[in-house]
């Protein structure tokens, strides 16, 4: 089913799509790691391939920066492509010193200084977290990589820029491990509709400590993720 934003036919994603910020980087998923990668969105140039990873079905699709971003593509991957889990690979910043640059988080929760949530009418505050059979087999996938994520709480920032710089201190002190800007937003879309998520990120700066990074490391701690996301997807 087209909408404004994807001119996918019916059944053109896999039941997973992972999805990257960077619709380039769904792009060089899809030529280096999916064989018979067929791109299916170009709408916006928010690439999206289906192909297959081990012999399963396997999508890609950029989800652009931030919540409105995020949330539009994803709400209509699950509610009008029959898409049933959706594996962010993203970046973030640490909020704690024991946080290095690459280091694979996998997002078990969100919070956010966003007012997402205000649409679903709630008397109270919404938690937003990953599902945890795919966070679950992300660990495991993680860890036969040799690879040894931390999994906990991230914030979902409406803002790069922000402000008030300290604000994210008050965060950190609430056990906050990093920030980013998509996962409350993908997290509650799946809640309210009865599907999966999941965010694994890599940390690509901190908030606490200077880190020098080359782009051969970059590339290869995205690697690793997308190593992660494609073993976890169903
Ligand atoms: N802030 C928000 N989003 C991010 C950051 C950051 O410092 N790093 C990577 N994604």
């Amino acid at each position: 089913m087209a909408t404004p934003h994807n001119e996918a036919k019916e059944n053109a994603f896999a039941k997973t799509v992972l999805m990257p910020g960077d619709p380039l980087r769904a792009k060089f998923i899809a030529e280096n790691f999916l064989e018979n990668a067929v791109q299916v969105n170009g709408i916006r140039n928010m690439l999206a391939y289906t192909g297959t990873y081990k012999g399963k079905k396997v999508s890609v699709m950029g989800s652009g920066m931030g919540i409105p971003s995020i949330g539009i593509y994803s709400y209509e991957l699950y509610a009008f492509y029959g898409v049933e889990t959706i594996i962010r690979i993203g970046s973030c910043g640490a909020y704690q010193e024991d946080l290095n640059l690459y280091d694979v988080i996998l997002a078990e929760g969100a919070s956010t200084n966003s007012n997402w949530a205000h649409q679903y009418d709630l008397p109270g505050v919404f938690s937003a977290v990953a599902d945890f059979n795919t966070l679950l087999k992300a660990y495991e996938a993680a860890k036969k990589l040799g690879i040894d994520p931390k999994v906990g709480s991230i914030l979902s920032s409406d803002t790069f820029y922000n402000d008030t710089p300290d604000v994210w201190k008050k965060w950190a002190k609430m056990g906050i491990l990093a920030v980013e800007m998509e996962s409350y937003a993908l997290y509650s879309i799946a809640s309210s509709l009865g599907k999966k998520a999941l965010c694994i990120l890599t940390v690509s700066d901190s908030l606490c400590k200077k880190q020098e990074t080359t782009a051969e490391e970059r590339q290869n701690s995205f690697r690793t993720m997308m190593e992660i996301a494609l073993e976890t997807a169903e």
